[in-house]
């Protein structure tokens, strides 16, 4: 079994006592010829998001390798059709992080709107002289309309945190026009994403990155939304046009932005460093120690059932 990452601790356990484990012993990622080198020697790799699994390396055939489990919910660092081709089937750890990475979504709505990473920096360089009235007035989350985009797991579980614990008013563009469980909850469900940017106060991106969600939100999509809104993205850097992003708070189009995911991680755009009304974060979302934990059991299970012969729960292609 080929591991590219340290885990944690319970979970490198697990695997060894399961597998012959193959580990890199730097913390650092592993170019595309130490990932095919890996993949010629295991039956199984355990990748992370920061393994680009694309068809320069997977076009090299696999080797032994025949299934990718990935430690991780999101895909797209992985070309699945290339994997397709190469006969070697990929699962991800869906549901187990859902909750952490909606509680983080909060976290970022709250810090942006209540300029937290502004008040927290004044703090710490001694540069606060004190409380007064017009000090760091931010914007009050309870009440406000929240635009979703994608209302998959994370999506509705950011909807329910906003709805029962900020009394938002909540609002959902999604790609898939598959109905779910919003029937029990007052999502308002639009056809048009321009509605949604239009009408919300917050717009949180909860869409996967593939080749139709890239760069969805841009310069267009700016220029339709509220000059006091903020943006939110916990989902993937590219969905969002980081270019676009720093011209859009510049202009004043919009009010700021929260973001734990970036187009290039871990390069950040020089434009959003800089900004006050840009809260960053190094990609949290899923980064509790029960989540982690979970994401490599969950993870194990897949590899579990793929060497008893059963279809792993999570088998994408
Ligand atoms: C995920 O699970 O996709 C998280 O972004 C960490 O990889």
């Amino acid at each position: 079994m080929g591991v590219t990452r340290r885990l944690p601790a319970t979970v490198e356990a697990a695997l060894r006592e399961r597998f012959d484990v193959v580990q890199p012993e730097s913390q650092g990622t592993l170019d595309p010829n130490e990932l095919i080198a890996l993949m010629q020697d295991c039956d199984a790799l355990l990748p992370t998001v920061t393994d680009h699994l694309d068809e320069s390396v997977l076009g090299a055939g696999g080797g032994r390798c025949r299934m990718i489990a990935n430690f991780g919910v999101g895909v797209n660092h992985i070309d699945l059709e290339a994997a397709k081709r190469a006969g070697i089937i990929v699962t991800n750890t869906p549901d187990v992080l859902t909750d952490d990475t909606a509680d983080l979504t909060m976290a970022l709505m709250l810090a942006v709107m209540r300029r937290l990473g502004e008040g927290e920096r004044a703090v710490r360089t001694g540069t606060w002289d004190g409380w007064h009235p017009t000090q760091f007035l931010g914007r009050r989350l309870t009440g406000k309309t929240l635009g979703i985009v994608g209302l998959g797991r994370i999506g509705r579980a950011v909807a329910k945190r906003a709805e029962s614990g900020f009394g938002m008013k909540v609002m959902a563009w999604s790609r898939s026009k598959k109905r779910g469980s919003e029937a029990a909850t007052r999502i308002e469900r639009v056809n048009r994403l321009d509605d949604l940017l239009e009408a919300s106060h917050v717009v949180s991106i909860h869409c996967p990155l593939v080749a139709t969600t890239r760069h969805l939100i841009s310069t267009a999509q700016f220029a339709k939304m509220r000059r006091e809104a903020v943006l939110i993205n916990t989902s993937r850097g590219a969905v969002v046009s980081e270019e676009a992003l720093v011209a859009a708070l510049e202009d004043g189009l919009i009010a700021g932005a929260g973001l734990d995911v970036y187009e290039q991680e871990p390069v950040v755009h020089p434009g959003l460093l800089s900004r006050e009304d840009v809260v960053l974060l190094p990609h949290l979302g899923s980064a509790t120690v029960e989540t982690r934990e979970a994401m490599g059991m969950r993870a194990l299970d897949n590899l579990e059932a793929h060497f008893a012969g059963r279809e792993p729960p999570d088998q994408m292609t």
